[in-house]
């Protein structure tokens, strides 16, 4: 079975697949503000501009001598999903019908871990392009190295809240069934919930201050290596605050409204 179709909207496909941002990338499609990038050409049938659109509803183009159409992306979404799916073997789980232990154990196994080893990476890199490149880009380089200074404080200390506070309040209401602790940890998710729109926020700032990441000519290995981890990071992000959000939380809310 395709996991994806012409029908699906792009926001959700990069939602479900984080990965799937590099396809969309890759054919110009910009997925978080997609409907704002004037790249997109909708197909002349579709009228409704402000709508998020679907993947039948814009073409895409390479260049302007080789267009790409919605069926050539799908194939290369279909063909990276595969890929990634046979690497990495964990987006055959479905997180909604495995236990709050195992989906907790995943997030913190997976993109905590994740975080850990890369945000101390990506602050390296950081100061390390500071040191070279400070002095010819003296409004850029300093803005984003600040923006990037303000997503990695505010993450760790909502790593300490998530696995401190929240997650094991999660784990026992689970095993014991008692709604006060259900009703506790539902009390902090939406300052959660709020971290992770600041976080994505913070991201998109990163991505429209390096024009989509874009390197310039002649870019230095720093510098290709620091928009590498971003682009990374961002992908991971994704992945992980759909695990909470749409799946962890909700499915709180889900037993909250019972
Ligand atoms: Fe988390
Ligand atoms: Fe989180």
């Amino acid at each position: 079975m395709r996991p994806f179709t012409l029908n699906d909207k792009i926001d959700d496909m990069a939602s479900a697949f984080p990965y799937a941002s590099s396809v969309f990338k890759h054919c110009q499609a910009d997925v978080c503000s997609s409907q704002e990038d004037p790249q997109l050409q909708s197909d002349p049938g579709a009228e409704d501009l402000s709508a998020a659109p679907d993947a039948a509803d814009v073409s895409y183009s390479l260049e302007e001598t080789h267009p790409i159409d919605g069926d050539a992306m799908m194939e290369s979404l279909v063909e990276a999903y595969d890929f990634f799916k046979r690497r990495e073997g964990l987006f055959e789980i479905d997180w909604q019908h495995e236990s709050f232990h195992d989906l907790i154990h995943h997030i913190i196994a997976v993109h905590h871990e994740y975080l850990r080893r890369e945000l101390p990476a990506l602050e390296g890199c950081m100061i390390k392009l500071k040191a070279i490149h400070g002095q010819d880009n003296p409004s850029f380089i300093p803005v984003l190295q600040a923006k990037f200074k303000t997503l990695q404080t505010d993450l760790e200390g909502h790593l300490s809240t998530e696995e401190q506070t929240v997650f094991p309040l999660i784990l026992r209401y689970e095993q014991t069934g008692n709604p006060e602790q259900l009703k506790q940890a539902w009390t902090q998710l939406t300052a959660l919930e709020a971290d992770h729109q600041e976080a994505c926020s913070l991201l998109k700032e990163m991505r429209m201050l390096t024009a989509d990441y874009q390197l310039p000519e002649g870019a230095c290995r720093t510098l290709k290596l620091t928009y590498q981890k971003l682009e990374d990071l961002e992908a991971d992000m994704r992945q992980h605050i759909h695990l909470e959000d749409h799946i962890l939380f909700a499915r709180l809310a889900e037993q909250l409204n019972r």
